[in-house]
C-alpha cells in the first residue's frame, strides 16, 4: 500500500468530529494534509479533534456552508456527516432522508458551485441489504432493507447524475463494520446511543451496562447468530486517503467495498472480548431484529487491487484490544 507524503492540500472533513471522522482526520494530518472540520456536534465531540480547525455548522444550512467556502481555500471534500442507525431510520425515514439525502445535495452543490469536484462519501454495507451471494463484491445488486441504507444508496445514484452532468470526482466507500480504535487510545467509538456490538460488550465488561443483547439465535450459522465483517477504524482512514490520492491523480469516480474478509459472529466476538477483558459479559438473547441479514462479509478486492489499499489489521482480537484500550480510558472519564 502506497501513501504518499501529501502536497499541500486542503481537506474539509462534514462530520470529522465523530467516530470514524475523527480518525480520517487525525491520519490526514499525520500525513501533512491541512484540515478543517465541519460538524453540528449532533453525535461528534469536540474532544476527538483536539485542536484542528473547527466549524459548528449543519450541512442542512446552505448560506453557512457557503461562508465556509468564502473563508477557506478548500481542495476536496471528505463527507461523514449521517445519521446512522437503523432502527432510528425505520421509524423516522423523514429525518434521514432530510439529513443524509438533502444535507448531502446541499453540500455538494455548495462544492460545485465553488469549484470543488473531489468527494469522498461514507456509504455502507447496508445498500447491499439482504445479499445473494458471499463474500458481497461491488457489482452484487443494491436492495436495502432499511431507510439507512436507502438513503446512502440515493446519494450514491446522485453522486454519479451529478458525476456525468457536472464533473465531480467521487469515490463512495461502503463500509462494513468499523471497529477499533487509535492505538495512541485517545480517541474511540462513543456513540450515543450506542448501537454497535463491540463498544457494546466492552461497556458490559466495564459495568456501565448490565448486559449485552443477542439479537437472534437461530440464524443458518455455525452458532445461530449473525455473522459480520469488521475493519479497524485505522484501515479505514487509510483508505480515505488512498481514494483522495486516486481523485487527485486523475482516477475515475467509482465505489469501493472495505472491509477485512472474514466473518465473526456474535458469539464470536463476545467471546473475544471476554478473552480481551479478562471479564464476563453477560448476554442475554432476544429475537431477531426485521431487515437483520444472517451473514455479511465483504470482498475489498476492487480496492485491493485498484488502490493498493491492505488492512494492517486483520486479528479480532487485536481490533477488539485497540477498543478496550480506549474505552477503559474512556469509561473513567464519563
Ligand atoms: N460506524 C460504522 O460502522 C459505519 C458503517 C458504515 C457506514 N458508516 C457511515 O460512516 C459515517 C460516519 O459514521 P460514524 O460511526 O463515525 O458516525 P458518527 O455519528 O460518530 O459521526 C457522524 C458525525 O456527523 C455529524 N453530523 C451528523 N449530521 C450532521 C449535519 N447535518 N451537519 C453536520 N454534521 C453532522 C455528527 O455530529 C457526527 O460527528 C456515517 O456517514 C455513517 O453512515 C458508518
Amino acid at each position: 500500500m502506497k501513501i504518499r507524503k501529501a502536497v499541500h492540500m486542503n481537506i474539509l472533513v462534514c462530520g470529522g468530529a465523530g467516530y470514524i471522522g475523527s480518525h480520517v482526520v487525525r491520519q490526514l494530518q499525520n500525513r501533512g494534509y491541512e484540515v478543517l472540520v465541519l460538524d453540528n456536534l449532533v453525535n461528534g465531540h469536540l474532544s476527538a479533534i483536539g485542536n484542528t480547525p473547527f466549524v459548528k455548522a449543519d450541512i442542512m444550512n446552505k448560506r453557512a456552508l457557503q461562508q465556509v467556502f468564502d473563508q477557506n481555500r478548500i481542495d476536496a471534500v471528505m463527507h461523514f456527516a449521517a445519521f446512522s442507525i437503523v432502527g432510528e431510520s425505520v421509524k423516522r425515514p423523514d429525518l434521514y432522508y432530510r439529513n443524509n439525502v438533502a444535507g448531502t445535495l446541499n453540500l455538494i452543490q455548495t462544492m460545485l458551485e465553488n469549484g470543488v469536484n473531489k468527494l469522498i462519501f461514507s456509504s455502507t454495507a447496508a445498500v447491499y441489504g439482504e445479499p445473494g451471494e458471499i463474500p458481497i463484491s461491488e457489482d452484487h445488486c443494491t436492495k436495502p432493507t432499511n431507510p439507512y441504507g436507502a438513503t446512502k444508496l440515493a446519494v450514491e445514484e446522485m453522486l454519479k447524475w451529478f458525476s456525468q452532468a457536472y464533473g465531480l470526482n467521487y469515490i463512495s466507500l461502503r463500509y462494513f463494520n468499523a471497529a477499533g480504535a487509535d492505538e495512541a487510545g485517545d480517541i474511540g467509538e462513543d456513540h450515543n446511543p450506542e448501537t454497535h456490538l463491540i463498544p457494546l460488550a466492552l461497556k458490559t465488561a466495564l459495568g456501565l451496562l448490565p448486559e449485552v443483547k443477542i439479537f437472534g439465535t437461530d440464524y443458518p450459522t455455525p452458532d445461530g447468530t449473525c455473522i459480520r465483517d469488521y475493519i479497524h477504524v485505522n484501515d479505514l482512514a487509510n483508505a480515505h486517503i488512498l481514494a483522495l490520492q486516486s481523485l487527485v491523480s486523475g482516477g475515475k469516480s467509482t465505489v469501493y467495498n472495505l472491509g477485512n474478509g472474514s466473518g465473526f459472529s456474535v458469539r464470536d466476538i463476545i467471546k473475544t472480548a471476554q478473552k480481551v477483558t479478562g471479564k464476563l459479559i453477560r448476554v442475554v438473547e432476544a429475537p431477531r431484529r426485521a431487515g437483520d441479514p444472517a451473514v455479511l462479509v465483504a470482498s475489498a478486492e476492487k480496492i485491493k487491487r485498484e488502490l493498493g489499499w491492505q488492512p494492517q489489521f486483520r486479528d479480532i482480537h487485536q481490533i477488539i484490544s485497540s477498543a478496550w484500550h480506549w474505552h477503559c480510558r474512556h469509561g473513567k472519564e464519563s
